[in-house]
């Protein structure tokens, strides 16, 4: 079991591939279709997956989808179930199993993520369904007093039983404490919660045995936050983010996907590409979800004829963030291909 979960981890980032995040849940699937004047119905949300799933090419640059548990019942039109339609590509399926952030009792503006009740039955069921990895978000917000060492612990403590679980299962766990980018905080808070959130964090992995070389680390970059007047560039962000996991991520994890958690498309694509221009003893991937479908949701716009043309501007974004992960990606890349 140990060799395959080290295998799965590793063929997630082989070759420069990463994950596609298409594990949105009901509610925050519902916002992404709103934004499109589209009504968040079970077949549009099935329509709009086997259009991402399905698309020509995706599978150079998409080594692991991750489901949602609506998803991962879904089929394409011909009945064929997502998690084979992927595996059939070579894309290795996975499964959100976490219930969501929630407030934590007795720290006011912080949240804990929840889950873990009767976690064991559900990665069974999800393995059987064709899941060969998992994902936990764990979500730390930056403010006035906050992130408090409770919240750290609290929520280092549930990705590390999660992350447990999941082993014993047979499913490799994406581990992910999300320092959120919201607030007005500078780079430099960004990267001392980072540090402090990743050693926290690890030091839970080590303590409930986990096997670190079947886990993926999926973090926030070290950025500024978004409403702080003075935006770090993207070598300055690739610079404290990659200090910042030399120090706090042990060498042993086979890959690095970062989120993209707000960041637009292109951003998170140079971001990326910066980081691997300096490297590490980690693959440094992506796990993206809103910056690699932003483009192919508007231009599905919920017409089914424009089908094909958000397959390739997804098929794009997907190629470029695979360029970055080999630092090769430049602006001019960017530029459509002649028509
Ligand atoms: P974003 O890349 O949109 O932040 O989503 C990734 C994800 O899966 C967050 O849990």
């Amino acid at each position: 079991m140990a060799t395959e979960l080290h295998e799965t981890a590793r063929a997630i980032v082989a070759d420069h591939k990463g994950i596609l995040a298409a594990d949105e849940s009901t509610g925050t699937i519902k916002k992404r279709l709103d934004s499109i004047g589209v009504e968040s119905t079970e077949e549009n949300r099935r329509f709009y997956r086997q259009l991402l799933f399905t698309a020509p090419g995706m599978e150079d640059a998409i080594g692991g989808v991750i489901l949602y548990d609506e998803t991962v019942r879904q089929a394409t039109d011909d009945g064929t179930p997502f998690p084979e339609v992927l595996a059939a590509k070579g894309v290795i399926p996975g499964i959100k199993v976490d219930t969501g952030a929630h407030d934590q009792a007795a720290f006011p503006g912080e949240k804990v993520t929840e889950g873990l009740d009767g976690l064991r039955p559900r990665l069974e069921e999800y393995r059987t369904l064709g899941a060969r990895f998992a994902k936990w978000r764990a979500v730390i917000t930056i403010g006035d007093g906050i992130p408090t060492s409770g919240c750290i612990a609290a929520n280092a403590h549930a990705l590390a039983r999660y992350a447990a679980l999941c082993q014993e299962a047979g499913l490799v766990p994406i581990v992910e404490p999300e320092v959120l980018m919201d607030a007005d905080n500078t780079i430099e808070r960004c990267y001392e919660v980072t540090a402090w959130t990743l050693h926290a964090t690890f030091a839970e992995l080590d303590a409930q045995r986990v096997d670190l070389r079947g886990t993926l680390l999926k973090p926030n970059m070290v950025v500024s936050g978004k409403g702080c007047p003075e935006q770090a560039p993207a070598e300055r962000i690739a610079e404290l983010t990659v200090d910042c996991f030399l120090r706090h991520v042990p060498a042993a994890v086979p890959g690095i996907v970062f989120l993209s958690g707000g960041q637009s498309e292109v951003e998170a694509t140079e971001n990326l590409n910066a980081i691997n221009r300096i490297g590490g003893p980690w693959p440094l991937s992506f796990s993206y979800g809103r910056a690699l479908q932003a483009s192919a949701l508007q231009a599905w716009g919920g017409d089914a004829s424009n089908a094909e043309a958000a397959q390739a501007a997804f098929a794009h974004r997907a190629a470029m963030n695979s360029l970055a992960v080999a630092g090769e990606w430049t602006a001019e890349r960017e530029q459509p291909v002649a028509a």
